[in-house]
């Protein structure tokens, strides 16, 4: 019998995080405060605790996981790698794809790895209550899930569109004890201020940030917390233990390295979570080539410039060195919601920018296309935002195949679309349309950065 599924026992999950801060061979340009000067660990005080704010600002390499989130994750840790041999057998290439399956997570995706790990320090530092955002649901989810096993009241602003689209979403939250509401809402100043000037916005991720932070700071018992699924360092150092699994299991298939590392990149996390233990290895000098997948209609990576800018709408967060498309900015409704977010990670944007990953945007009809044909071969229905992944590992594959080289292909399957069923219908019945962001809408929206200080652009020229 051929092998599909390589798995791992519990007792073989990592036991500790990976921090790329610790091997970038630039270093990371500082967040700044609104003074224009890097901001301090004390200034964040009011919306992380100060555990997460040290690892959010730590540049040690490897960062122990506590035993009870270790337990925490075992719940679905470590997650299978599988082979997709009916996809290569339907494509005909002699590529071997592999895949990291982060959809058997209680709430479906790759998002809890952070959400346990996060309401854990924060019920550690006394914290009572998290805020969040969320926008396809999946991380509002996750996070309702880690705070009902914790202990912890959750309360999660759901963009808009998505809420529309995915009411199940909510409903999962609700049996987790949580409680969501479409964003923008009349319940915060800043809902309000984007209700008055856009009534009938579909909401963004950025929009609903800016709710769920003013929801934390403004909590006069100081027993609230802001969390945020994605971006922060944080959060995607959470999130390595996908790729350090992966790691562990290619070696157990019998292959020395992957040829080449995918993942669909939103806010960078689970993009990060695959591939940041084997930017490592590339830094090292193993030649991996390293792709973030997203939308074509939220080009983030590939046309939006290198800038200082908020990570939300209504300004609240510190100016962050990353890609941006302009923190105002409003991305078509696609059904891909985790896509839809108009910056990226700044580690993920310093890779970027040191150039140890290739960026490409893809069009949601093509995405939804390979997802279509990956249930067909695979089975497991992906996430719209996952069918950004799997669009181009069939790619790669392809190439492999006109050039009969016998790649390694590994990519993030970063979540299933049992939520999702709608897109698909839309799909089917031909509704859905491709987006490709106009160059004038760009520009008007990237003038809002152009009063913020210059991020310089800094690489050691290797790569
Ligand atoms: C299944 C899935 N994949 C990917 C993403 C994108 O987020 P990130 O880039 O942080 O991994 C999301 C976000 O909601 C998601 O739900």
């Amino acid at each position: 019998m051929e092998q599909v599924k390589i798995l791992l026992n519990d007792d073989e999950m990592p036991r500790q995080w990976y921090n790329l801060a610790a091997d970038l061979p630039t270093p990371m340009l500082p967040p700044l405060g609104p003074d224009g000067q890097p901001v301090t660990p004390e200034k964040l005080a009011p919306v992380f605790p100060m555990n997460l704010i040290e690892q959010e600002v730590s540049t040690k390499r490897w960062i122990d996981i506590p035993d009870e989130i270790l337990q925490m994750l075992a719940l679905w840790r470590p997650s299978p790698l599988m082979r997709a041999r009916n996809l290569e057998k339907a494509l005909g290439t002699p590529a071997r794809i592999y895949y990291k399956n982060e959809g058997v997570s209680p709430a479906g995706s790759h998002k809890p790895n952070t959400a346990v790990a996060q309401a854990w320090y924060n019920k550690q530092f006394g914290i009572e209550r998290l805020t969040t955002e969320t926008g396809a649901g999946q991380w509002g989810c996750a996070l309702a899930f880690a705070c009902s096993l914790i202990g912890l009241e959750c309360k999660v602003f759901m963009v808009r569109i998505s809420f529309d689209q995915k009411p199940f979403r909510k409903l999962m939250m609700g049996v987790w004890g949580a409680n969501c509401i479409a964003s923008p809402s009349d319940q915060t100043q800043a809902g309000r201020d984007i209700l008055a000037k856009m009534p009938d916005t579909p909401g963004s991720l950025g929009m609903a940030i800016s709710e769920a932070v003013e929801a934390a700071v403004s909590d006069s018992t100081g027993k609230t917390r802001y969390s945020l699924g994605s971006v922060l360092n944080h959060v995607l150092m959470h999130q390595t233990v996908i790729g350090l699994e992966a790691r562990t299991q290619l070696k157990k298939a019998g292959e020395k390295q992957p040829d080449v590392v995918i993942g669909c990149a939103g806010g960078g996390s689970n993009f990060a979570g695959i591939s940041f233990p084997f930017v490592s290895d590339k830094i090292a000098g193993a030649k991996i080539d390293i792709v973030a997948v997203e939308p074509e209609s939220c080009p983030t990576l590939t046309r939006g410039p290198f800038v200082y800018d908020h990570g939300d709408v209504a300004a609240m967060t510190p100016l962050l060195p990353m890609y941006s498309l302009g923190h105002a900015f409003v991305p078509q409704p696609i059904h891909a919601g985790g896509l839809r977010y108009h910056g990226m990670a700044p580690l993920v944007s310093q890779a970027v920018v040191e150039g140890l990953i290739t960026p490409k945007a893809y069009p949601q009809l093509k995405c939804y296309e390979s997802a279509v044909l990956w249930a067909r071969t695979e089975g497991f229905l992906p996430a719209p935002e996952t069918s950004h992944a799997i669009a181009a590992a069939i790619d790669e594959a392809r190439k492999a195949k006109e050039t009969g080289e016998e790649k390694v292909i590994l990519f993030c399957w970063s979540g299933h679309g049992l939520m999702d069923l709608a897109g698909y219908d839309k799909f089917f019945q031909g509704k859905l349309k491709d987006f490709s962001l106009p160059a004038d809408e760009l520009a008007a929206s990237l003038q809002a950065v152009e009063k913020f200080p210059k991020a310089a652009i800094r690489k050691s020229g290797k790569w």
